[in-house]
């Protein structure tokens, strides 16, 4: 059975029965339907359009199923349109179109739905799920209304349930439609539970998606919003252009022109894009822009024309230094291959010294003389790899390591480097700079030498590397990588002549005086070295010089002199209280005391050995902060002259009755070495026969238990420090003979030196009475300790100082 209602297509929407929906009504057919129907029964037929862009459908452009409704309440607006609110009622099929009075009737049959009973527990069960998928489906869907999920738990009609769902779902028109045409409730269920699945799944992700637009948006909103603000503030403090595109473009051409290698040249242009993308004033924009200035200020390509003229190099030694003459040869020999070989792969020098011999101002005389810049670092106290490679970028206020930042300084690639104080380095927790400094002296390595914070490689082979120190107390794998070249220091005479031709002359300048304002006798000179210094170098006889310049400029001055001249006996005036004595020499012999000489870092030096009897056990007490070695020695003097005491006119039994204490003044001052073992012997046989021991005499050498002398070190030092004492005579081991011949001839002709083999030879020509041999009779024997035997001669060995 059919019947006749207006019809009304609808584009995009399908009405489910028991549906309430509003629609906006605009078409004027559409229009005319809906007032043909209130003026009826209310009854409308709505039906879907194939396509929604079509404005008059006809029969084919129609699904065949749409429901039957009621208009329920009528809204019409200004512009002519009509907003309506319809009731879904039932299902049914169009079967024809019939024009109307300005509408369109439609035949329609309504269709009944399969039977579905809601008790069933399969019903239940799908409806259960159903109302909870939906839920979920709601929580998901902004476009529900919250409430919608609880109405939908009301109904208990698995059909209507199915409808209810079908009309909240947002799925295509031709799903709802078929949902619409399927007449099964049960079936319905189902079908509405897979989509709201697959709608699920998608809402799923929708929602992720816009979760992570959202946070990126704020994200940029807030960086924008920021930086604008910065830039605000900037244009308020009136920096307004000088940050940002000039700078850059500034960098962009400094690195064009630069002469980078390639790696550096990536590096920049990396660090410069990354620079453009930053906020001009952040923190990470700062990082860049440093590193990038470090990077722009290195040296790279340019080199300093070197002077190859090794006449000239050896004049400008000359120039700058008087005497040094070995050390001279052999700097220039160095220059010499450098110049023919054009290479540097040659050892480091390491010029090893006392202070104040002039190997830091050598240093700088070999820049001069090949025409190289020249930098200097001190290493006196670096303990940290760090200030040596630099700190990587990442640790906030990083800087480069010293190297690096001294080429920078240097300003050409093939400076002399001069590493100061080399033996000075410190060793802790944070790493060992010394390991560092292995690969910048090693010519195979040191073309790719890395810096932590530059993290590229720079060549370093075009470096001149020189380094001094005092010592050759260093890590061995330092030590390898150098070739040794000594200077020991000078003699008076060398030192009057450096006064006059270098520090004098400096010293005058410095103050501003004329060449004739202060004149110097040699006497003066000679005196000033005397007594107010004591020192292998010429440092401390520098100051004095400053000194004695800087009070005749004020004597000057204040008008008390036009011109001064400074001899031996005004001397005083300028410097006060002589400091030292000048030779021992001028001092009484004393019994007990012995002038040893003693080898130091810083040069060598007299050493006064006293011995002394105090009542006791035949033990000997030392005192002087004495090292182990120094301490077995006395030990082994003491069993000497024990064993050989009446050879000496020594009674055994004072041993029994007699503690000797030996003592080396300076008590503070670390002492060691087996060299002062016959000055112990000497000290300690001149406290027991009471014979007084030349001042005048100074010796030096290891004693056997046997009394035979064993060669020492440092014997150019130890010679330089008895003529600076004023010592006449020295006792040098015969076995360091030899080396008297290496000596300068100032030293030879101002000093006697005797070559002893045997303590008997020491006290000979030690003490100032020869010494008495005493008969000594077995009776007595009881009262002594036991003599030491003899050993045989080849089984005596000592290691060397
Ligand atoms: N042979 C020399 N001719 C001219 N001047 C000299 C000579 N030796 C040293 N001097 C001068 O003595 C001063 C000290 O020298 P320098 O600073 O080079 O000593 P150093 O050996 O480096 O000592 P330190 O081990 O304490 O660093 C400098 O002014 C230097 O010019
Ligand atoms: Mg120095």
């Amino acid at each position: 059975m059919t019947r006749h209602l207006p019809l009304l297509p609808l584009r995009d929407i399908v009405v489910f029965p028991q549906r309430i929906v509003p629609l906006f009504v605009g078409r004027e057919k559409s229009v005319a339907a809906l007032e043909a129907a209130m003026a009826a029964n209310k009854e409308l037929f709505l039906v879907a359009q194939l396509d929604p862009g079509e404005d008059d459908p006809g029969r084919d452009d129609l699904y065949d199923l749409g429901v039957v409704a009621t208009a329920m309440q009528l809204l019409k607006l200004p512009d002519g349109t009509v907003r309506v609110l319809v009731e879904g009622a039932k299902r049914a099929r169009l079967v024809n179109l019939e024009p109307r009075d300005g509408f369109v009737a439609a035949e329609i049959e309504e269709i009944e739905e399969e039977e579905e009973s809601a008790g069933g527990p399969e019903a239940q069960a799908l409806m259960r799920s159903v109302i909870e998928q939906f839920e979920n489906y709601a929580k998901l869907n902004k476009r529900l209304p919250p409430e919608t999920g609880i109405q939908l738990a009301e109904i208990d009609n698995p059909s209507l349930l199915a409808d209810a769902v079908a009309s909240n779902l947002s799925i295509k028109v031709a799903d709802k439609q078929a949902l619409l045409g399927e007449l099964n409730p049960a079936r319905r269920l189902e079908m509405v539970f897979a989509f709201m699945e697959g709608e699920l799944g998608v809402l799923q992700v929708e929602k992720k998606i816009r979760s992570r637009v959202k946070r990126q948006m704020e994200k940029t909103q807030r960086e924008y919003y920021l930086n604008e603000q910065l830039k605000a503030i900037q244009r308020e403090l009136g920096n307004e252009g000088e940050e940002g595109g000039d700078e850059l473009q500034e960098l962009a051409q400094k690195i064009r022109k630069t002469k980078l290698s390639k790696e550096a040249r990536t590096r920049a242009d990396a660090e410069l894009k990354k620079l453009r993308a930053m906020a001009p004033m952040s923190a990470e924009a700062t990082v860049a822009r440093n590193y990038l200035d470090v990077l722009l200020s290195l040296p790279w390509g340019k080199k300093s024309k070197l002077k190859k003229d090794i006449a000239e190099a050896q004049a400008v030694l000359d120039e700058d230094h008087f005497a040094l003459e070995k050390v001279k040869e052999r700097i220039v020999e160095y220059l010499a291959v450098q110049a023919r070989t054009n290479k540097l792969k040659g050892p480091i020098l390491c010029l090893v010294g006392p202070p104040g011999v002039g190997k830091t101002s050598l240093g700088r005389s070999i820049a001069r003389a090949t025409g190289r810049e020249f930098v200097r670092q001190s290493l006196g106290g670096v303990r940290d790899e760090a200030e040596i490679r630099g700190h990587r970028r990442t640790y906030i206020g990083s800087l480069p390591g010293k190297i690096i930042s001294n080429l920078k300084k240097a300003g050409a690639s093939n400076p002399l480097f001069l590493l100061d104080e080399i033996d000075k380095l410190g060793q802790d927790f944070r790493g060992d700079p010394s390991s560092a400094l292995l690969e910048v002296l090693d010519p195979e390595q040191n073309s790719r030498f890395q810096d932590h914070y530059l993290e590229l490689d720079y060549d370093l082979s075009d470096v001149m590397f020189v380094t001094t120190a005092n010592s050759l107390d260093m890590p061995q794998p330092l030590l390898d990588r150098m070739e040794i070249i000594r200077l020991e220091g000078y003699t008076e005479d060398e030192k009057v002549e450096i006064a006059k031709r270098h520090l004098i002359p400096k010293q005058m300048e410095a103050h501003g005086l004329k060449e004739d304002e202060l004149v110097f006798t040699d006497q003066a000179l000679k005196a000033i070295i005397r007594h107010y210094t004591r020192e292998a170098g010429v440092r401390t006889l520098e100051r004095e010089l400053a000194k004695v310049a800087r009070k005749s400029l004020r004597q000057i001055l204040e008008g008390k002199a036009e011109t001064i001249e400074l001899t031996a006996e005004n001397l005083n005036e300028f410097l006060g209280v002589r400091k030292y004595r000048y030779g021992i020499g001028e001092e009484e012999d004393q019994i007990g005391a012995v002038t040893g000489l003693a080898w130091t870092e810083v040069g060598g030096e007299l050493l006064t050995i006293e011995a002394v009897t105090v009542p006791g056990k035949g033990q000997i007490k030392t005192t002087g902060k004495l090292g182990e070695v120094m301490q077995e020695s006395i030990q082994a003097a003491m069993s000497f002259v024990k064993a050989r005491a009446p050879a000496y006119g020594v009674k055994p039994s004072i041993f029994a009755r007699k503690d000797i204490h030996v003592h080396l003044p300076e008590g503070a001052v670390p002492k060691d070495g087996p060299s002062a073992g016959v000055g112990m012997v000497t000290a300690m046989i001149s406290t027991l026969t009471g014979i007084p021991v030349r001042r005048d005499v100074a010796m030096t050498g290891e004693v056997t238990l046997r009394g035979r002398v064993l060669p020492i070190g440092g014997l150019k030092e130890k010679l330089l420090a008895a003529l600076r004492g004023g010592i006449t005579t020295v006792l040098i081991p015969s076995e360091n003979e030899k080396d008297v011949a290496e000596l300068p001839e100032t030293v030879k002709q101002g000093i006697e030196i005797v070559p002893v083999s045997h303590v008997d030879e020491v006290l000979a020509r030690a003490l100032a009475e020869p010494v008495s041999p005493i008969e000594w009779s077995d009776a007595d024997e009881h009262a002594v300790e036991p003599v030491i035997p003899a050993a045989p001669s080849d089984g005596e060995t000592a290691i060397r100082h």
